[in-house]
C-alpha cells in the first residue's frame, strides 16, 4: 500500500528524473564551439549568437526591450572605453528599435547614470518618452575592501541606473501630427460639439471633460469603455462632414480593442518604488569562471529582472534582448511565461547563456 507520504515521495522523484532527463536533452541541443548565426532555443525562448543589429527587422514586434549593452567602463569585448562615444554606439541599435517598437513596446535601459546622461537626447530624438528612473543600489558590501578612502576623489559608487521609455502613439488628422491628448480635444472640437458632452457620451457627471479632454498636465488617457463611449457619441452626434471621428484611416473609428493596444503595459506591484535595494548577484545565482569569481562582469539579478518583465508584459508577450551575456532576461522570460528572443556576440558568453537557460530549473 502507498502511504500519502510515500506516494507523494514517488510522485517527486519520477519528476526530478523526468527534469533531469529533460536537462540533458536541453543539454544535448546547447551548441559546442557554436558556428556564428546559430541559435539555442527552449520553448518559446531563443538565444542568438549572432550581432543583435543583424537581428532586429527579423524579429517580430517586441512588448518589452530590456538593454543591458555597453556602459562606457570597458567592461568587455566592444564596450568603449569612456561614456563619450555611447550615443554614437548605440544610434543604429535605437533606430533598430524604433523601427519596430510600438505603443505597447516599454524599454528598459540599464547603465550607469552618466552613461544614460550621454544616451537619452538619442532616445527622445527618436520619439521615445522618459517614464522613470530606477536606481539599483547594490549596498556598501559592493565596494567594501576595494575603495581606499585616502586615495579616492569621490565616493564609492554602488549603483546602476535602469531607465523606463515608452513610444507614445501619434495621430494624424488633417495633415497634421498630435499626441493622444492633443488629438481627443482636437477630434471633439472637429466635430462641433461642446466639450461637455463628453460626459452624456461616457456617462458621467463631468469626469470626461475634467480628465479626458483637458489640455493640461492633469489629463487621463480615457479607459477602453470611455473611448468607445466618446467614439459612438462623436459618430452619431457630430458634424456629419467630418465623419468618422476618432479614426486612424479616415473609414471607421479605431475600435476599443485597437485602442487597449494604444499605449504601453504597466502594472505597478505593491512595494515597488524606484530605488531597488539589491546586492550584486552572488552564490548558485552567479556564473563562475574556474576559480575567478564570475564568468560576466554585468550579470543582473533575475529578481530585478522579472521586476521589470512583469510590470510591463503579460504571459505569451514578447520580450527583446539584445545584448544577452548571460541572458538573464532570457531566464526570467522563460520562467515567467515571456517569449524571448536574445541575441549575444561573445561564444563564451554564448555558451554559457545556453546552457544556464537548459538547465536554470533543474536541481
Ligand atoms: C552588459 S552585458 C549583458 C549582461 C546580461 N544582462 C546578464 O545579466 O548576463 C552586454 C553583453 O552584450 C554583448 N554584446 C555587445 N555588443 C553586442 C551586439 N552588437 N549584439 C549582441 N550582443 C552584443 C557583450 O558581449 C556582452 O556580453
Amino acid at each position: 500500500m502507498i502511504t500519502g507520504l510515500t506516494a507523494a515521495t514517488a510522485e517527486a522523484g519520477a519528476r526530478a528524473q523526468q527534469l533531469s532527463l529533460l536537462g540533458r536533452e536541453h543539454m544535448l541541443r546547447v551548441p559546442r564551439n557554436p558556428k556564428y548565426g546559430t541559435a539555442f532555443t527552449r520553448e518559446e525562448v531563443t538565444i542568438h549568437f549572432q550581432a543583435a543589429e543583424e537581428l532586429y527587422e527579423s524579429w517580430p514586434e517586441p512588448t518589452c526591450i530590456v538593454v543591458d549593452g555597453p556602459y562606457g567602463v570597458k567592461g568587455f569585448p566592444g564596450d568603449p572605453p569612456k561614456p563619450d562615444g555611447l550615443a554614437r554606439w548605440y544610434r543604429p541599435h535605437i533606430e533598430g528599435w524604433s523601427a519596430r517598437a510600438t505603443p505597447q513596446t516599454t524599454l528598459w535601459f540599464w547603465n550607469t547614470e552618466v552613461g544614460w546622461a550621454t544616451v537619452h537626447p538619442v532616445f527622445v530624438e527618436h520619439g521615445w518618452e522618459y517614464r522613470c528612473c530606477h536606481i539599483w543600489n547594490k549596498g556598501r558590501g559592493h565596494v567594501a575592501g576595494n575603495a581606499n578612502s585616502q586615495t579616492l576623489r569621490k565616493f564609492p559608487v554602488v549603483t546602476e541606473v535602469c531607465v523606463q521609455y515608452i513610444k507614445p502613439a501619434k495621430f494624424r488628422t488633417d495633415g497634421k501630427t498630435f499626441s493622444m491628448q492633443e488629438w481627443l480635444r482636437y477630434e471633439w472640437r472637429r466635430s462641433g460639439l461642446p466639450m461637455n458632452l463628453s460626459n452624456e457620451a461616457c456617462g458621467v457627471k463631468d469626469a470626461a471633460t475634467r480628465k479626458y479632454l483637458t489640455s493640461d498636465h492633469l489629463w487621463y488617457y480615457p479607459p477602453v469603455e470611455a473611448f468607445e463611449g466618446m467614439a459612438r457619441y462623436l459618430n452619431t452626434h457630430g458634424n456629419p462632414a467630418g465623419r468618422p471621428y476618432l479614426s486612424a484611416d479616415g473609414k471607421r473609428p479605431i475600435s476599443g480593442e485597437e485602442w487597449a493596444r494604444l499605449r504601453a503595459k504597466f502594472y505597478c506591484e505593491v512595494g515597488v518604488s524606484n530605488v531597488w535595494e539589491e546586492p550584486p548577484v552572488r552564490g548558485s545565482e552567479r556564473l563562475k569562471k574556474g576559480v575567478y569569481k564570475c564568468l560576466h562582469m554585468n550579470q543582473k539579478p533575475l529578481r530585478l529582472i522579472d521586476v521589470i518583465l512583469r510590470a510591463c508584459t503579460d504571459e505569451e508577450d514578447l520580450v527583446w534582448e539584445p545584448f544577452g551575456g548571460l541572458c538573464s532576461v532570457a531566464v526570467s522570460a522563460h520562467r515567467l511565461g515571456r517569449r524571448c528572443l536574445s541575441a549575444e556576440i561573445v561564444p563564451e558568453f554564448f555558451e554559457a547563456a545556453a546552457s544556464r537557460l537548459a538547465t536554470y530549473d533543474i536541481g
